[in-house]
């Protein structure tokens, strides 16, 4: 399976899946990272292990649509069969995502439905759940809206902040975005015109 990661930060998912596939424990190919900040970490990580890694800068476009054409058309050139969204922040254009449905994933840290956007850790809190957890979705035009594929959850525990809880959240998100590649590369899961297919040899 041909990846493309898209990360706007830290990088810690996408360091997992480049030591998976180094250890052989995942049939893939990263064929390039690509970002919307110059500075994120997820590029030494890439630059690190000799896979190409790109930035470019919103300020750069006019609007979301053209920098969302720039960005897929970097993405687009190295041909991925699946392109990753670990940690990257930006709300794409319906433009973009809408012809690559079934080819782009996204992780979130919440049990999606619950807790869409920013700052799902605080929200769970807030709101006083006893589970919260990440999940791993097809990317629809709708944030964080897309079919789910798979989640993973944890539990929230007295004396938990946002931190805390975040880091016992991201311990599962690893594992959690690399069974669903798993399951992916085999071509078990794919998007169907009713949602999310298993052993649909899809991709
Ligand atoms: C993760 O919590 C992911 O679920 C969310 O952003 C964070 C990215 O972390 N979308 P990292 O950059 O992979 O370390």
């Amino acid at each position: 399976l041909r990846l493309a990661v898209l990360a706007s930060g830290r990088g810690s998912n996408l360091r997992a899946i480049l030591e998976a596939i180094a250890r052989g424990e995942l049939d893939a190919h990263v064929a390039g990272v690509f970002s919307d900040r110059a500075k994120a970490t997820a590029l030494e990580h890439a630059r690190a292990t000799c896979v190409p890694a790109t930035a470019i800068s919103a300020k750069d476009y006019p609007t979301r649509e053209a920098f969302d054409e720039a960005m897929f058309s970097l993405v687009d050139a190295v041909h991925p069969d699946l392109i990753v969204c670990a940690g990257y922040m930006r709300l794409m254009s319906a433009d973009a995502v809408t012809p690559r449905a079934g080819r782009i994933i996204n992780i979130h840290p919440s049990l999606l439905p619950a807790f869409k956007g920013l700052h799902t850790h605080q929200q769970a809190l807030d709101a006083g759940v006893a589970e919260h957890g990440a999940s791993v979705h097809f990317v629809t035009a709708e944030l964080d809206g897309g079919p789910v594929i798979a989640q993973a959850r944890v539990p929230v525990v007295p004396g938990d902040d946002a931190e805390r809880l975040a880091a016992r959240v991201l311990e599962r998100e690893h594992p959690l975005l690399l069974a669903t590649l798993r399951e992916l590369a085999a071509g078990r899961i794919g998007l169907g015109p009713d949602g999310v297919q298993h052993d649909g040899a899809i991709l």
